[in-house]
């Protein structure tokens, strides 16, 4: 069915420019493996696994048999004062897979809405201690926490602030692309004394009216960001010094992209709360989570007051939905069964030797990556940084790769299961479309 231009108006698209889209729709009709199907009937390679979620490739046939079993046994059932075994289920999973001491696991809806609960989690934590004053928040220039309220305040993404003006009471830290870092390929060498911002933050607003630091320990919307040597360990140290909760937002880290189960595995550093999304249910049905500690979950439990009464006022009608943690279990499954993690280790080499033979291409300024991960930043026109990805963007879908565009960065995040002539196909076909556009 070709849809009519007046027929694509009603849909106002997330994040698309709308006009132009409407003007040349991009529309896909199946998934299958690393490959979409378009309504040409074009085979399109998956560029950046959905949006970073579908890393174990699409059309798998186990979450697709979890889902269609719980959705006739059990379709839906209330999630507040009732509950269902598949989310304790879940929850027990991905304590397994977070580092320990993160016990407990608070489901939301998404990744936006995992932000906004860790946040809320945060102020709550202190005002059960006592210390109602500790508001404020702090996350970093280049952030992205999803598109909530609170975490559009601690984002630090200018083009997604612009409109809405400084929404919940924060400060930021500065990003940590640094001209010296430029072409590193993993982990940069320079920038852990970035950290040590934190430290003046703390003099100017006080560390008793400081909630939490919230970062992504890799900034993955902001171009590919990964942590320099030594600053998250930094942020931790500074975090526990002052009493400051530390937040990791792993909804792109989490699950496998990093070649470990999340981001903090990694990079060897534990923070207090940790928010997931994406990966969990490999992009099949949305679900986000907040993992935490005993210290915090005990904090709520210990001052809830009488025990029929509710510990923290907060929740989401499809938080843990049934048919969600069946898809999370089954996808989780997946990527243990099927070693998914130690497939993104071995792959992210392969990105890393290829996407930095782009370093001589025209207009790439920069490259960065790590796990199964890449960001390349581009020349902007005066004026218009996100003009050239976009241009790119649109050239290599000519060639049957889809690839991000976002900023004036292009970002690849194949598919777990990618192979070595994959990774190649991708990063040619950002090559010559580079070169086709100078
Ligand atoms: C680090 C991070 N946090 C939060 C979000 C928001 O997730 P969602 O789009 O599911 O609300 C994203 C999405 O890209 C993200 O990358």
């Amino acid at each position: 069915m070709a849809l009519s231009r007046q027929q694509l108006e009603a849909h106002w698209m997330p994040f698309t420019g709308n006009r132009q889209f409407k003007d040349n729709p991009r529309l896909m009709v199946s998934a299958k493996g690393a490959y979409y199907t378009d309504t040409e009937g074009r085979e399109i390679f998956d560029g950046l696994s959905g949006l970073w979620t579908c890393g174990a490739g699409h059309g798998r046939e186990e979450i697709t048999a979890a889902v269609s079993k719980q959705l006739e046994q059990l379709d839906y059932s209330p999630g507040f004062q009732y509950g269902h075994e598949l989310s304790f289920e879940l929850a027990n999973k991905i304590v397994e897979l977070t580092p320990s001491g993160l016990d407990h696991v608070f489901f939301t809806d998404s990744g936006s809405a995992s932000v906004d609960t860790a946040l809320k989690i945060a102020r709550g934590y202190w005002c059960s201690l006592g210390q109602p004053r500790k508001t404020k928040f702090i996350g970093r220039i280049k952030g992205y926490h999803g598109v909530n309220y609170g975490g559009v305040g601690v984002g630090g993404i200018e083009f997604n602030r612009a409109m809405f003006g400084q929404t919940v009471d924060a400060d930021h830290l500065s990003h940590t692309l640094l001209d010296e870092n430029k072409f590193s390929k993993g982990l940069p060498e320079s920038g852990a004394h970035l950290a040590d911002e934190l430290e003046e933050i703390v003099l100017r607003h006080g560390a008793e009216n400081i909630a939490a630091l919230i970062v992504e320990p890799l900034s993955g919307t902001a171009g590919v960001l990964p942590p320099p040597k030594a600053y998250l360990n930094r942020l931790r140290e500074i975090c526990n010094k002052h009493d400051i909760l530390l937040i990791f937002d792993e909804v792109i880290t989490g699950f496998g992209r990093m070649g470990a189960f999340t981001g903090a595995d990694a990079f060897g550093v534990t923070p207090d709360l940790m928010t997931v999304a994406k990966q969990i249910t490999n992009g099949t049905i949305p679900l986000g989570a907040v993992v935490l500690g005993a210290g915090i979950y005990d904090a709520f439990m210990d001052n809830g007051g009488s025990d029929y009464m509710v510990e923290f006022p907060h929740g989401y009608t499809y938080s843990a939905h049934p048919v969600a943690c069946a898809a999370g279990i089954a996808a989780l499954d997946i990527l243990t069964n099927d070693k998914l993690v130690d497939s993104v280790r071995a792959m992210a080499p392969i990105l890393e030797s290829a996407v930095h033979t782009l370093g001589d291409h025209p207009y790439v300024t920069d490259i960065r990556n790590y796990g199964l991960a890449a960001g390349i930043s581009l020349q902007h026109y005066r004026g218009e940084p996100m003009r050239r990805p976009f241009e790119v963007g649109l050239k290599c879908l000519e060639k049957g790769f889809y690839v991000r565009w976002g900023g004036d960065t292009l970002q690849l995040a194949p598919p777990f299961i990618v192979n070595e002539t994959q990774i190649n196909d991708l990063v040619a076909a950002v090559g010559e479309s580079l070169q086709e556009l100078a």
